[in-house]
C-alpha cells in the first residue's frame, strides 16, 4: 500500500510515494528543476499561474511513477501542502481568472491597515488572532477595488492547495485551517469571519465548503487520473498550509513543540492551546491540523519572507555556478559575525515581523580590504538566522516557550553554519529529522484515509538525524553578531 504527498512550494512541485507500512520512501521527483518563475509587475508584486502548479505536479508525478515502477492501484490517498495565503480566483466554469497574487506578494499592505483601523485592532485580535494584514481576504480586497471586472466574475476564491484539489477532484473545497490562513477564521465564535467579509464587501457565496483537514476530500476525477497517470477514484485525504504541515511532517501537534523551515521562505511555528497573538500582530495564529472544539490547537508562526530566496539570489548572482554544498563550505572560511559584515534579508515584500514594512535587503559594513565572497556567504545566512530569532523573541514575549526546534534535514537546514547559528543565538536544541514536507503530506493522507489508525502509527519510519546543541565556546560571539546586525536593522526601521 503506498501514499502519495505532494508538496507545492513557491519554487517547485515535490512528488512523494511512501510506503505506508515502513514509512519509506518508494520515490520522489521534484519539477521544475530549477526555481519556478514569480512574476513581479510591479515592486512588491509577485503573482504564480496556478496551471504551473499544475503542470509542475503532472510532471513531478510522471517522473516519480517512472522511478518506483509499482501498480498504481495499490495507491490509497493522496495528500496535499502548498504555499499558504495565495488567491486563486474562478469562475462558474473553474476557469482561473487572473494569475494568482501569492504569499509575499505586499500589495494588500494598505488594504490590510485600512481594515484593521475600520474592524478596530482590538477586535481583530480578539476574534481573528491576528489583523488582517496581507493575507488572502486582504488581497481579494485589492482585486475588488482594482480589478472590478475580475472581482465580478468570481465564482469562487481558493488556496493554492486548494485549486490543486480542484484540478485533481473538479470539487471546490477548504479546510479551517485554510479560511485562518486567509484572516477568514473567527476563531473565537469558531465559525467564518462573517465581520471581515461584511466589511469587505464580499458574498458568503464566493468561500468553498469546508472539508476536514485529515478526511474524505474528493476522489481523482477520470479526467485528472489520465492525466497524472493514476487511478480514478484514489482519495484526496489531507490537505494543510507547508507551515502546518511542517510541522506536522515533524510530529509537531502538542503545545510546546515548536518546528521550523529554511525554504524561500524561513519559519518558526509553535503549538499553543489558547487563542495567543502578538498585541501587534507580526507573528501570526493560525489553525493548526489537529484542531478541534474540545481540544484547540493553533500554530504561532513567524516568517521571515527572505530565506532560502536570498541564497538562491547569491548563488545565481555572485557564485558562478557553485551549489550549496560549495557555497557552506565557502561560508565555513570566514569567522562567526563575518568580520563585522551584516546582511539584512528583507527583498522579499512586506515583512510581517518587521509590522509589513518592506526595508529591502542589505549589505552593511563591508571592507574591500577584509571582506570576500566567503563573508558575503556567511553573513547571508546569519543574518537569515538573526531575522528569525528577531521573530523568535516576539514569540517568546507571547509565552510560547522554545527549548526545542525541529526541523526537516532539508534546506537551509542543511547547512551546519545556518544550524548552529540558529542553536547559539536563539538557545534552543535543534532536532532534524529524515523528512520534508512531501513525505508529511503522504503521512496526512495515510491518517486521513485511515490507512493510519493514529497520528502515532502515522510516523513509523520517522527518525531523528541529527542534534545541534549551543555551543559554549561559539554563543557569545553569535550574540555579539546578532547584537550588531540588530543594530543596523534597528537604523532602517
Ligand atoms: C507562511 C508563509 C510562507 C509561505 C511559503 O505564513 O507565508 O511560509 O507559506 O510557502
Amino acid at each position: 500500500m503506498y501514499l502519495i504527498g505532494y508538496d507545492s512550494g513557491t519554487s517547485s512541485i515535490k512528488a512523494t510515494l511512501m510506503d505506508a507500512e515502513t514509512g519509506s520512501v518508494v520515490a520522489s521527483a521534484t519539477s521544475p528543476k530549477k526555481e519556478m518563475e514569480i512574476i513581479a509587475k510591479e515592486a512588491g508584486w509577485a503573482e504564480q499561474k496556478p496551471q504551473w502548479w499544475w503542470d509542475n505536479v503532472k510532471l513531478a508525478t510522471a517522473e516519480m511513477l517512472a522511478a518506483a515502477n509499482i501498480d498504481t492501484g495499490d495507491i490509497k490517498a493522496i495528500g496535499i501542502t502548498y504555499q499558504m495565503h495565495g488567491l486563486v480566483c474562478v469562475d462558474k466554469n473553474k476557469e482561473v481568472l487572473r494569475p494568482s497574487i501569492i504569499w509575499c506578494d505586499s500589495r494588500a499592505v494598505p488594504y490590510g491597515d485600512k481594515a484593521t483601523a475600520a474592524l478596530g485592532g482590538d477586535h481583530c485580535l480578539e476574534h481573528l488572532l491576528n489583523y488582517p494584514g496581507n493575507f488572502t481576504a486582504t488581497k481579494l480586497a485589492w482585486v475588488k477595488e482594482n480589478e472590478p471586472h475580475i472581482f465580478d466574475k468570481i465564482h469562487k476564491i481558493m488556496l493554492p492547495g486548494d485549486y490543486l484539489a480542484m484540478k485533481m477532484t473538479g470539487d471546490i473545497c477548504t479546510t479551517q485551517s485554510g479560511l485562518s490562513e486567509g484572516i477568514l477564521w473567527d476563531f473565537k465564535c469558531k465559525q467564518v469571519a462573517n465581520f471581515v467579509m461584511d466589511h469587505l464587501g464580499f458574498s458568503k457565496d464566493i468561500l468553498p465548503n469546508i472539508v476536514p483537514t485529515f478526511g474524505d476530500q474528493g476522489a481523482l476525477s477520470k479526467e485528472a487520473a489520465a492525466e497524472l497517470g493514476l487511478k480514478a477514484g484514489t482519495k484526496i485525504a489531507y490537505r494543510a498550509g507547508d507551515q502546518p504541515n511542517n510541522a506536522f511532517s515533524l510530529n509537531v501537534l502538542e503545545p510546546g513543540e515548536v518546528a521550523a523551515t529554511a525554504g524561500t521562505s524561513g519559519v518558526v511555528y509553535g503549538i499553543g492551546d489558547k487563542p495567543t497573538y502578538d498585541p501587534r500582530s507580526r507573528v501570526n495564529t493560525f489553525v493548526h491540523v489537529n484542531n478541534t472544539d474540545e481540544a484547540p490547537r493553533n500554530g504561532a508562526l513567524l516568517c521571515v519572507n527572505g530565506t532560502g530566496i536570498l541564497n538562491s539570489w547569491l548563488k545565481h548572482n555572485t557564485t558562478g555556478g557553485m551549489d550549496y554544498p560549495e557555497m557552506n563550505a565557502l561560508a565555513g572560511k570566514a569567522p562567526i559575525g563575518a568580520d563585522g559584515l551584516s546582511i539584512l534579508p528583507y527583498g522579499n515584500g512586506a515583512e510581517r515581523t518587521l509590522e509589513n514594512k518592506d526595508i529591502g535587503a542589505s549589505l552593511n559594513g563591508i571592507n574591500f580590504n577584509t571582506h570576500d565572497i566567503s563573508h558575503v556567504l556567511r553573513a547571508a545566512q546569519e543574518g537569515i538566522v538573526f531575522a528569525l530569532n528577531y521573530g523568535f523573541e516576539i514569540l517568546e514575549g507571547m509565552s510560547v516557550e522554545v527549548n526545542t526546534v525541529r526541523a526537516g534535514d532539508a534546506n537551509m537546514f542543511l547547512s551546519d553554519i545556518f544550524a548552529s547559528t540558529f542553536a547559539n543565538v536563539t538557545g534552543a536544541t535543534v532536532e532534524l529529522y529524515n523528512t520534508d514536507g512531501s513525505q508529511g503530506a503522504a503521512r496526512g493522507a495515510g491518517v486521513g484515509a485511515g490507512t493510519y489508525s493514529s497520528f502515532k502509527d502515522a510516523f513509523v519510519g520517522f527518525k531523528k538525524t541529527k542534534t545541534i546543541e549551543p555551543k559554549a565556546d561559539e554563543v557569545e560571539q553569535t550574540k555579539q553578531a546578532y547584537a550588531k546586525w540588530l543594530a543596523v536593522l534597528n537604523e532602517k526601521l
